[in-house]
């Protein structure tokens, strides 16, 4: 067993290499995310450096900057912009951009003018909504058909993609209700009507192998709607059946009835909480 003040050290090495690299420097990310990734390793036996690579792989796949992001400065400026026009097609259109800048949301943005119907028709319109490793996903506000009062708490690593989410919410007269949260460490308890896990739940089963199960039920909701992708990148191959197996191996014996949505690349399976 590794002696607690050798991962204190490693954890001060972690987060110095973290400041000075380029790539995370800017992304502020929670030191419970790179504690919990380094007492995973070491509790594998690996040792400090090899244990310490093993961080920076698996940091990589979480953040997955290669996903895309957008000018976080110029993206608030637009924002300012467009919200104060009041024009619904200005506002829609910059949303639109900052959709279009990440590889997640991108792909839903020909289905944006259908998606959340097909949503509230299984769960009925959310009063309450916990958006989990939210990416830019809540740029999708002004096609959800939410009221004002719908409280929208949004969780992400991401420290920069959260506080251009919070300019949004302020803008839209909504409560700034997004935080930098690692989601899987510390899962949040606030009550909802509904939970939005969206293109993670494969990611979370590599950082953690069996995670999503004690993470979903760790949830305060009635609905928890968690999304994977239908289909490979290239669009070719159907992810489909591999995807219903990682759900029913995370569900299996739990008494929670489940309903599939395939709405254009992305296949929602729609759990209700008992
Ligand atoms: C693939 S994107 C999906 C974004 C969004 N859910 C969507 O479908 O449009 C994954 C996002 O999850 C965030 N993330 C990954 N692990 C997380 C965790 N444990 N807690 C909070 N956010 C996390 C990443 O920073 C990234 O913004």
């Amino acid at each position: 067993m590794t002696e607690p003040e050798n991962i204190e050290l490693l954890l001060a090495r972690l987060s110095t290499d973290i400041q000075a690299s380029r790539k995370y420097r800017s992304l502020d990310l929670p030191q419970e995310t790179l504690r919990d990734l380094l007492e995973q390793e070491l509790t594998k036996g690996r040792s400090g450096n090899a244990a310490l690579q093993a961080v920076r792989e698996k940091l990589h796949n979480i953040v997955a900057p290669y996903l895309g992001d957008p000018d976080y400065q110029a993206a608030a400026f637009m924002l300012d912009e467009a919200i104060h026009s009041r024009d619904e097609k200005n506002i829609k259109a910059t949303c639109n951009d900052i959709l279009a800048a990440h590889a997640s949301t991108r792909e839903r943005i020909s289905m944006l003018d259908s998606f959340y119907q097909q949503l509230w028709s299984v769960t009925g319109v959310p009063g309450s909504i916990l958006d989990l490793a939210c990416g830019l996903h809540p740029f999708g506000l002004p096609w959800m058909g939410l009221p004002l009062e719908t409280r929208y708490h949004a969780y992400d690593l991401h420290t920069p993609r959260i506080e251009l989410i919070n300019h949004f919410f302020k803008l839209l007269g909504r409560e700034p209700l997004a935080v930098v949260q690692d989601v899987l460490v510390s899962p949040p308890k606030v009550q909802a009507d509904v939970a939005l896990f969206f293109k993670e739940a494969h990611r979370f089963e590599q950082r953690q192998k069996g995670c999503n199960r004690p993470f979903f039920e760790a949830l305060n909701v009635r609905w928890l709607l968690v999304s994977l992708p239908a289909a490979d990148l290239s669009g070719h191959h159907s992810m489909i059946d591999r995807q219903r197996s990682l759900m029913d191996s995370i569900l299996i014996g739990l008494d929670w009835p489940v309903q599939e949505l395939l709405i254009g690349n992305e296949l929602v399976f729609c759990i209700r909480k008992t």
